[in-house]
């Protein structure tokens, strides 16, 4: 049973998809949520789902290896980035290499990159007039949004869509495919395709 880590800074919708989808799987379940936030709503999602929380401050993120003990303590095996806005650092991505992944918000490798995050991506895809966009899986490297891709899926963008329109369609796919796309990358008989 592969233990999940599910790393987020705000309100963890993608968080919650992840951990119920693989509430009752057989290969995987989501035991760990980290933040860099207090506050954030997706501490309480999972505080409702029996689900261990732990809250990490920028000095012990950047300055120590601690988090890495309490990830092997808790046995994690593979994590998933789900809105989490700090870039990761090298002794993170080396221990977790092709077993951490992202998800983002427009169709890499355009709208990614330091400080392109919720709703900027969206608005910045209506100002270019963009025909489409949708969401990207990439494995995690020591870039923002630099890591090879997994997979992408597409939504149109429509004249007439706000920002906040575009926003809502990509989440949709976001709720869609990613838990789907952690399973076929963690469960080796997982024979859906994504
Ligand atoms: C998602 O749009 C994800 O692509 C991005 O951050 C957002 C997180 O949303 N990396 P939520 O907190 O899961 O609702």
């Amino acid at each position: 049973m592969t233990r999940i880590a599910v790393f987020a800074s705000g309100t963890g919708s993608n968080a919650a998809r992840i951990a119920d989808y693989f509430a009752h799987s057989d290969c995987a379940r989501v035991r760990l949520v980290v933040s860099n936030r207090p506050q954030a709503p997706v501490l309480d999602l999972a505080r409702a789902r029996g689900i261990a929380t732990h809250v990490i401050s920028r000095g012990d993120f950047y300055g120590t290896e601690h988090l890495l003990s309490v990830l092997t303590e808790q046995e994690i095996g593979f994590i998933a980035l789900a809105g989490f806005l700090w870039l990761v650092p090298p002794y993170l991505v080396r221990a977790y290499w092709r077993r951490m992944v992202n998800i983002h918000p427009a169709l890499l490798p355009a709208y990614g990159g330091k400080g392109m995050y919720g709703m900027r991506v969206h608005e910045a895809v209506k100002a270019a007039g963009e025909r489409e966009t949708g969401i990207t899986i990439h494995f995690v490297n020591e870039q923002y949004d630099e890591g090879d891709i997994i997979f992408q899926a597409r939504c149109r963008v429509l004249p007439d869509d706000s920002a906040a329109d575009i926003a809502r369609k990509v989440q949709g796919l976001e709720h869609e495919h990613y838990p789907k796309v952690l399973e076929h990358l963690i469960c080796p008989t997982a024979h859906i395709s994504p």
